[in-house]
């Protein structure tokens, strides 16, 4: 499904060059699970945002379905996130004029999907906060709302970056649990975490430093 081949993006560091990700290899298969570990700095979203469309890579190729998502023409590029991709940013990167359901329902293609949200609302304890703005919501309510719109539309793989890195015990084990669920309806996940806990619902891990993957 995915193909990550021999990807390397640096960064300048006032006058040094610094590599993020360093000849980065690796397949996701349909249906994989799989949690990436490793410690601040080591390449984690950098390598969530390359495989999601949001970073080109300076060399190497990140292959959907064969086909290179950064050598395709940037509508092709715009249509693999829109239509596959589920994102949970690590910053959230909520619309702040927007409320909490506002904001699940820009992520939406049909209106039936309503009872959805309503239902995620429900299970991740926010429906009575649907018509808060982000500035209104604890750093944890925000993080719930950023899961429910990265999986509403039920993409083809989510990319979680640090989903639960901001919640307690509770809400933690509820987005896990709904994170399963997706899953074992034959959704692809990524995610990010320094959870050893989360790691575990991985069928496959990873561990970057330095930008190198050292084991899966
Ligand atoms: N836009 C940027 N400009 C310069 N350096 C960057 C940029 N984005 C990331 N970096 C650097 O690249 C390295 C990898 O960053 P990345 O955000 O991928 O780390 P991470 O593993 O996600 O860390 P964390 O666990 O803290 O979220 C870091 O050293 C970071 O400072
Ligand atoms: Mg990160």
């Amino acid at each position: 499904m995915l193909e990550i081949k021999n990807i390397t993006k640096r960064y300048q560091k006032g006058s040094e060059a610094f590599t993020a990700l360093d000849n980065v290899s690796l397949r996701i298969k349909k249906g994989d699970f799989m949690a990436v570990t490793g410690a601040s700095g080591a390449g984690k979203s950098t390598l969530l945002n390359a495989i999601g469309g949001l970073i080109h890579p300076d060399s190497g190729e990140v292959l959907f379905n064969g086909k290179d998502i950064y050598k395709q023409k940037s509508k092709v590029t715009d249509e693999y996130r829109k239509n596959h991709i589920g994102f949970m940013f690590q910053q959230f990167h909520l619309m702040p004029y927007l409320t909490v359901l506002d904001n699940i329902r820009l992520a939406c293609y049909e209106k039936h999907q309503l009872d959805s949200i309503n239902n995620y609302l429900e299970r991740c304890s926010l429906a009575g906060l649907k018509n808060k703005y982000p500035s209104e919501l604890s750093v944890g309510e925000k993080q719930r709302t950023a899961f429910i719109r990265a999986i509403i539309s039920t993409p083809a793989i989510l990319l979680a970056d640090e989903p639960t890195g901001n919640l307690d015990p509770v809400n933690s084990s509820i987005l896990m649990v709904l994170v399963e669920d997706y899953h074992k309806n034959g959704g692809t996940v990524v995610l990010v975490s320094h959870d050893p806990l989360v790691a575990k619902y991985a069928n496959r891990n990873i561990t970057l430093e330095m930008g190198k993957i050292l084991s899966s």
